[in-house]
């Protein structure tokens, strides 16, 4: 499919990603925003170590001595049921990614959107495929929702790295980006209270609210507010942006306000049903 139509309206294409994105033209994506699943739907059997207290005593002397001088047996084969393991999730976000590379324009960049367990593998990861120089920025997007556990620091936050094809010719423009109020405003000029400043790499931005009008009703639907944020910087009216795991169509939205061109790809017949409702001016394939 090389006839992405310049006039024509955004994409919406139902299909396995993989299988899609061989289709796209070279470098046609100035800005590619990923937000995959941490879950591949891919649970697995298969043998894993796991340890467990021994008695300690000489019927059950076990086979490791670990902290506090306890005696553990360490249990072989025990098969569990798992998902993303990390050769797993590197399998799956790979060749992906590669393609990603492909599609990326020469002054484009992508945003690939992780909560905590996965970020630091796909670090690695791209680093090694696009390579160290070409790392950005990482976002923290911090939220504030639900509820607190006690037994540990509360996680509230996802991180979004942020990776250039081009780290001499990457196109990024902070004026177009929206602007947060001054924590301390009685230490700055009135101008500067009335601009705002300019956002750093860490977002404080409330989760899609569950009542609000934004709610598609998608269960991992992102904010607006943050995809408009990166298109506004990482791409100019008229571009064009991607997101193969489109989910609700969020990426879409935020073009579609700021004037560029789309394409989004989804597997799931429950997002394309939510995509045609919230994007109905865009073409469906
Ligand atoms: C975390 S959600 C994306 C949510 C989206 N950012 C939003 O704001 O609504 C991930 C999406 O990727 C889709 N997906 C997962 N694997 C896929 C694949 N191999 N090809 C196409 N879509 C896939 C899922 O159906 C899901 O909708």
């Amino acid at each position: 499919m090389n006839d992405l139509d310049p006039e024509g309206p955004g994409l919406v294409v139902g299909a396995e990603n993989l299988e899609f994105l061989p289709s796209l033209p070279d470098g046609a994506f100035t800005m590619i925003y990923l937000d995959p699943p941490f879950n591949t739907g891919r649970a697995q059997v298969r043998a894993t170590t796991r340890s467990v207290r021994a008695q300690g005593d000489e019927s059950d002397p076990g086979d490791r001595i670990g902290f506090g001088g306890r005696s553990y047996t360490t249990v072989k084969g025990v098969l569990s049921r798992y998902d993303d393991a990390f050769s797993d999730y590197w399998e799956f976000l790979e060749p992906r990614l590669r393609e990603a590379w492909r599609l990326l324009a020469e002054d484009g960049t992508l945003y690939l959107h992780l909560d905590y367990r996965e970020v630091h593998y796909a670090k690695v990861m791209l680093d090694v495929l696009f390579g160290r120089e070409c790392f950005l920025n990482e976002i923290i997007w911090a939220y504030d929702f639900g509820g607190r556990t006690k037994k540990r620091w509360p996680t509230k936050h996802d991180t979004i790295l942020v990776y250039v094809k081009d780290p001499q010719g990457y196109w990024f423009d902070s004026e177009e980006v929206d602007r947060e109020p001054y924590m301390a405003p009685g230490l700055v000029t009135p101008e500067k209270v009335a601009r705002g400043k300019l956002p750093t790499d860490v977002w404080w931005h409330t989760i899609v609210s569950p009542t609000g009008k934004e709610k598609t009703g998608y269960p991992t639907q992102k904010p607006l507010g943050l995809l408009r944020r990166m298109v506004a910087a990482s791409s100019r009216p008229g571009d064009w942006v991607l997101d193969f795991f489109a989910g609700s169509g969020t990426l879409g939205a935020a073009a579609e306000q700021l004037g560029r061109k789309y394409v989004l790809v989804d597997q799931n017949p429950e997002a394309l049903e939510v995509m045609r409702k919230r994007l109905p001016n865009a073409q469906f394939r």
